[in-house]
């Protein structure tokens, strides 16, 4: 059967904490969400998290970046590029961001998360009022120009199988909260289209 879904133990309880969600938004003048970029391997996605990571702490906000390339290091170790793996990488990396926005903080989440099944677990994990699904829409030809990593390149010749963008889909968000062009806009610009979106949420 697949990961998700492992069935929770009858001897498993759950406990109900006693500090409320109303609470932490008072204490830190915050409103929990979880900015999930979405794009394709040198699009921009960690470099927009970390930026915006920063422009909020400077401002006083507590924020954190889930970034796929670190949690793969440690959480995510274990999996690789298959389509079964990446679902799982998606699926924890979205438990944590629930659990760090239940803690009251604005969670950044730079994923390739190439299909959008996978988004929508997402979705469904974090709980749609929080979950800001947003396209960082590079097009492809612009990341390949960049290639960052030499990943392209390498793909290209073959040496990384199921690359996304060359031999393994990316499916493009049909109804993103937002579409940021980092070919169109500098980092600066992109962070503050992403801070005016968030602004309801800060106090
Ligand atoms: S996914 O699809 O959401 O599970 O991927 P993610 O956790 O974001 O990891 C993407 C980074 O892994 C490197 N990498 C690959 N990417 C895509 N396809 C294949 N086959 C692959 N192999 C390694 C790559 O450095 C990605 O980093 P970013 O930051 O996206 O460029």
């Amino acid at each position: 059967g697949s990961i998700e879904k492992l069935q929770t133990s009858p001897q498993v309880f759950w406990h109900t904490g006693a500090v409320t969600a109303h609470e932490r938004l008072q204490q830190l003048g915050q409103q929990a969400a979880t900015v999930w970029l979405t794009g394709l391997s040198g699009a921009g996605k960690s470099t927009l998290a970390y930026a915006l990571e920063r422009r909020l702490c400077s401002e006083g906000r507590l924020a954190y970046v889930l970034d796929g390339d670190n949690l793969r290091h440690h959480l995510n170790s274990d999996l690789g590029f298959t389509s079964r793996d990446r679902r799982e990488n998606i699926r924890r990396s979205a438990e944590v961001a629930r659990l760090l926005n239940d803690a009251g903080l604005i969670v950044i989440c730079a994923f390739i998360s190439p299909l959008r099944s996978d988004r929508e677990l997402a979705r469904t994990i974090i709980g749609p009022d929080n979950f800001i699904e947003t396209y960082v829409s590079t097009p492809c030809a612009i990341c390949e120009e960049r290639d960052p990593k030499g990943l392209y390149q390498k793909a290209r010749a073959g040496l990384i199988p199921e690359f996304t963008g060359i031999s393994a889909p990316y499916e493009v968000p049909l109804e993103p909260a937002l579409a940021l062009d980092t070919e169109q806009l500098t980092i600066d610009q992109a962070c503050t289209r992403l801070l005016q979106h968030l602004g309801p949420r800060l106090r």
